[in-house]
């Protein structure tokens, strides 16, 4: 008898418990390997699959779904997507899908805490005391800058820009925003943000945290250019993608005292990290982590199936009443 169920590729192993709801309609074909993998094995492994489930590991376009005829849904576990080439997948007849609103405010928090831990040189001052060196209580050990009451610059204002805004609110911050299109005044009102262009977010925020989605426009709009325009006692914290800063302008602003502080998420060769960067004492660097608490990943995973499923054709679809 012919195979009628429909088959979609998991490309890494994700919480079991949730991705096995797939098994309900689909045979699935897991990859235990976490990691980048090869483009010819995504290629294969779409080849024969009807939907898949993928992260910012797989790269997708043209070229590996060329021989995947079956192909009809991609369900990227993540809120950016710039790993898939959507025009591409679309021109296709592909639908696309990606996991916004459930990671917003768990990633918000993380930024917060990054730019944090940047200003009070947190995690400088916790690798200076394990090594040792805190031999008596001094008046002028760590100084770092303030959070609270300074300006905060957000480049980007969707969900997650928009939720470190909130945050900023309890630090009695003034909040400076910039983004492609400027927020209709009530939003401006709640998130109590003021739309700036992009020379005077740079030039006033104290702190700058980047939030935008990465495209091939905004490819190293954090150059030495940009970081010239900032205060030299300003933090830049990242929890976008990491194209979007020149990070040899960065490391020379670093070591120079161009900038003060910053706190990394994600990096331009992830996991690889820029040598010089990992050598300087004056910035935080973290694993890509910001949407990583339990419960939304948990989250993500299970928008995600559900997207898939629905994308297939097999699961309630948005607006179905509740079963
Ligand atoms: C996202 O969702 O885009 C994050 O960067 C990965 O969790």
């Amino acid at each position: 008898m012919a195979d009628v169920r429909p088959r979609v590729w998991v490309s890494q192993p994700l919480f079991g418990d949730i991705v096995g709801r797939l098994r309900e309609h689909f045979d699935v074909i897991e990859t235990a390997a976490v990691g980048k993998h090869p483009q010819d094995e995504i290629a294969a492994m779409l080849a024969s699959c009807d939907g898949a489930l993928v992260t910012l590991n797989d790269r997708i376009g043209a070229a590996e779904i060329a021989n995947a005829p079956r192909l009809r849904a991609i369900a990227n576990v993540g809120v950016g997507y710039n790993n898939l080439d959507v025009p591409a997948l679309t021109q296709a007849g592909i639908v696309v899908t990606n996991t916004p609103d459930v990671l917003t405010e768990t990633t918000a928090d993380f930024g917060f805490a990054l730019m944090m831990a940047a200003a009070r040189r947190i995690t400088e001052a916790e690798r200076w005391l394990r090594d040792g060196q805190w031999k008596q209580w001094s008046f002028e050990t760590m100084l770092g800058g303030d959070v609270h009451g300074t300006t905060l610059g957000i480049l980007g204002m969707g969900r997650i820009g928009q939720a470190i805004a909130c945050r900023a609110a309890g630090f009695r911050m003034r909040v400076l925003y910039h983004n492609r299109s400027r927020l209709r005044a009530d939003i401006e009102g709640t998130c109590r943000a003021q739309y700036v262009d992009f020379d005077t977010l740079l030039a006033q925020a104290d702190h700058l945290v980047l939030v935008l989605p990465y495209s091939p426009a905004v490819h190293h709009l954090i150059d030495a250019t940009a970081i010239a325009k900032m205060k030299p006692t300003a933090t830049l914290t990242n929890i976008a993608r990491g194209g979007i800063v020149d990070e040899d302008a960065l490391a020379d602003a670093l070591e120079s005292g161009r900038l003060a502080a910053a706190g990394l998420d994600v990096y331009e060769g992830e996991p690889a990290i820029h040598p010089r960067l990992l050598a300087l004492r004056n910035v935080v660097l973290t694993p890509h982590i910001a949407s990583g608490s339990l419960a939304t990943r948990r989250a993500m995973v299970s928008l995600a199936v559900e997207n898939l499923t629905a994308a297939l054709g097999v699961g309630p679809r948005a607006g179905d009443p509740p079963s």
